[in-house]
């Protein structure tokens, strides 16, 4: 199956984030919106992984998830990989970062190496994709707070995704829930 670890949304953030996505797409032409159901911040993406690995990272996920203490993502602001001037993924984040996020990637990585992976070379940025942009935009102009206040994302659980590819978007499905309670 294809995969990705990643952090759900509680369903005011997934509300608050859809509103804006709603609102920047009148402004935005030419993007791909990620819909309201699919929008979470990924962990780790794993691609493709067959039943045998896909059970030791999940074996794997369950010992980082088990000590590892809960957290929150502030969302407060938008903002664009790899740059605003020509950003290819519009996204909402925290403007800067405690570490606990990395820390918890860092973690899962080699959790996701120990079970045969290779090393993901993009370092982890906590953020929950908006839109892509198929040719680089210049969206400094959009990349502002978020109005209305940061938007809190507990992060109590590693969900293991299942993302299979239509031509409408992909379908997510979680696999695993792993609480996080170190
Ligand atoms: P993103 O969080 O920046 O959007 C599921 O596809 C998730 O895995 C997406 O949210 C995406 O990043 C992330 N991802 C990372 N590398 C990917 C890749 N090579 N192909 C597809 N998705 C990838």
């Amino acid at each position: 199956m294809r995969a990705f670890f990643c952090v759900e949304l509680p369903d005011d953030v997934r509300a608050a984030l859809s509103d804006v996505s709603r609102r920047l797409r009148r402004r935005l032409a030419a993007a791909k919106w990620v819909p309201a159901d699919n929008l979470h911040v990924t962990l780790r993406f794993l691609g493709e992984v067959g039943e045998e690995t896909a059970q030791a990272v999940k074996e794997g996920a369950m010992e980082v998830a088990a000590v590892t203490q809960p957290f929150a993502l502030e969302l407060s602001t938008l903002g664009a990989f790899p740059h605003p001037e020509r950003g290819r993924v519009l996204w909402a984040g925290p403007p800067g970062s405690d570490g606990r996020f990395e820390a918890l990637a860092a973690l899962l990585e080699e959790a996701v190496q120990a079970a045969g992976i290779p090393p993901e070379r993009r370092s982890a940025h906590p953020h929950v994709t908006l839109a892509r942009f198929r040719t680089p935009k210049d969206v400094t102009d959009v990349v502002a707070p978020l109005e209305g206040g940061p938007l809190v994302v507990p992060v109590r659980e590693i969900v293991l995704m299942r993302s299979e590819l239509r031509p409408q978007g992909p379908i997510y499905t979680p696999v695993t829930h792993l609480p996080i309670e170190g």
